[in-house]
């Protein structure tokens, strides 16, 4: 099934008690209902009216629309409470107790947690979430950064490792895992299009659900007007990741998953090649800790790197941008030289249902963050305007500020070297490079080999699919020991 959101019939609405005045100017045929008119005139926006008139009819429909299914009331509210940002209470942030990568800090084992986990596998009781309608600014690849090749000797896409491992965890464990896809505007053909054209990457279709994000404005930072990208349109962006609820809703599906007797959501986001996406330890201890929300973090390599730091603050789990935690505190270590403030984000998470459908009837439970960012747009004489600083607010939801919300939320750590590639930024950068996380996937799979005694030559990349085998323990029923690889290998099925 693949979804779409539209951009509403306004065909209908139009013919709704239109705005006599502005209407007698742009022509019957171009005529905007009242109440939007009202809603930008309230907002202070009426603005984005100024090039009805020159608008064809297509173009015409395109903006009207967009403007509809805008939330005026909250654009004025989140403009009026002005955009500094406030500086986080430092003195309250304590490091989270959390579930150590050796099974320390629960009174169950690893064992215990992993057959809870297969239990709720093999159940059926689980469904994957992954994000990717993320506009992939900094990497600047010129499409989904989905399809962004990444398999070290294979070069099979993010998407396609994704498909890979949930297919492999099914098989596994005798059932076809859903996989919720969330896309933007950004994102969304091309995805679609990728997936249908590409035999849906070997999943089953009617175990696929493809579905679109919403949308925010981009507004002007100097003035909070919205900013238009071309005379029939306003400068959109997604709302974030944390988008990721309502889109859930809005598009049924938290109802199909309802359906399918799916309990628990396995979250991560497209650009990580080695996110553990339905890992059974993981699930286990989220499940015998009684948790509505867990999440797993990394040790940070070194103390101001740009990773969310997980908290504590009271008994609340909570996560503080890497820039809002005071330089001192995120360089305090303890006796053994640990860093305090050891728990990086990486953005990988399990959310019960039904924690997800209470959240939802809380209408402002998650904030929006504002990201100062440069965005084109086209001033009022409908010259286009490429600025070279950031000239407007764009306004986000992150899903982890879901985590203080939820009961028994539960921290646990992974090893990043088993968990965490991210693809971030472009080729030449120092950080989170495609080149990088390829490295990192070769890595693993010439670890696993190593430790089975398998010699793999220096510089040589290695790359086991999933399909082949999901982690070492399979592979040492699937190879001979006696080898050795002087060339690059891709294992697959
Ligand atoms: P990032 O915040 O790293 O953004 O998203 P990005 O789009 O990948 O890259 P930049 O910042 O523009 O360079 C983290 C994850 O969240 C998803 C992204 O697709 C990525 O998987 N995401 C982000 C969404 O799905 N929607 C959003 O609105 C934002």
């Amino acid at each position: 099934m693949i979804g779409a959101i539209g951009i509403g019939d306004i065909s209908r609405v139009i013919s709704h008690s239109p705005d006599k005045k502005l209407n007698e100017r742009i022509g019957f045929m171009k005529s905007i209902p009242a109440s939007l008119a009202q809603s930008l005139r309230v907002s202070g926006q009426s603005h984005l009216l100024s090039f009805l008139d020159s608008l064809n009819p297509v173009d015409y429909q395109r903006l009207v629309g967009q403007l509809m299914s805008v939330d005026w009331p909250l654009i004025r509210n989140l403009v009026s409470t002005g955009f500094t940002v406030v500086e986080e209470g430092e003195e309250d942030f304590e490091p989270p107790v959390a579930v150590r990568a050796n099974g320390e800090g629960v009174a169950w084992s690893i064992s215990d947690a992993e057959d809870a986990g297969v239990t709720a596998l093999r159940a059926g009781a689980v469904a994957a979430v992954v994000v990717a309608g993320g506009q992939g600014t900094r990497l600047g690849f010129e499409h989904p950064k989905g399809m962004l090749p990444i398999g070290p000797v294979s070069n099979r896409t993010l998407f396609q490792i994704i498909a890979d491992r949930l297919k492999a965890t099914g098989l596994r464990y005798g059932v076809k895992i859903p996989l919720y896809l969330m896309t933007s505007d950004a994102t969304h053909q091309e995805t679609v299009s990728y997936f249908s054209s590409n035999n849906y990457l070997g999943l089953d279709p009617s175990e696929l659900v493809i579905f679109k994000q919403g949308t925010m404005p981009a507004v002007d930072i100097s003035t909070g007007l919205c900013l238009m990208a071309a005379p029939n349109s306003l400068a959109l962006s997604p709302d974030g990741h944390g988008g990721t609820l309502a889109a859930l809703q809005k598009n049924g599906c938290l109802d199909d998953a309802e359906s399918r007797g799916v309990k628990h959501l396995a979250y991560i986001q497209v650009d990580n090649p080695l996110a553990q996406l339905c890992d059974p330890v993981f699930l286990g201890h989220h499940l015998l800790s009684g948790s509505e929300m867990t999440t797993q973090v990394v040790k940070k390599r070194y103390p101001l790197e740009k990773v969310g730091n997980v908290v504590r603050v009271g008994e609340k789990v909570r996560i503080v941008e890497y820039s809002d935690l005071p330089e001192h505190s995120a360089k305090q270590t303890n006796e053994d030289g640990e860093l305090r403030f050891w728990a990086g984000n990486i953005a990988v998470h399990l959310i019960e249902l039904p924690f997800l459908r209470r959240s939802l009837t809380q209408a402002d439970l998650l904030p929006f963050h504002r990201a100062f960012k440069q965005v084109p747009y086209v001033d009022r004489s409908g010259q286009r305007i490429n600025p070279s600083e950031p000239n407007a607010v764009k306004f986000e939801r992150f899903i982890f500020d879901l985590l203080p919300h939820a009961k028994n939320a539960l921290v646990v750590e992974a090893d990043p070297a088993f968990a965490f590639a991210p693809v971030k930024n472009a080729a030449g950068s120092e950080t989170d490079t495609a080149e990088l996380a390829k490295d990192a996937c070769s890595n693993l799979h010439k670890g696993w080999l190593e430790r089975l005694g398998i010699t793999v030559a220096e510089g040589v990349r290695v790359e086991i699919n999933p399909l082949f085998a999901l982690d070492m323990s399979e592979l040492a029923t699937k190879v001979s020991r006696d080898q050795e690889f002087l060339e690059d290998h891709y294992f697959c099925s």
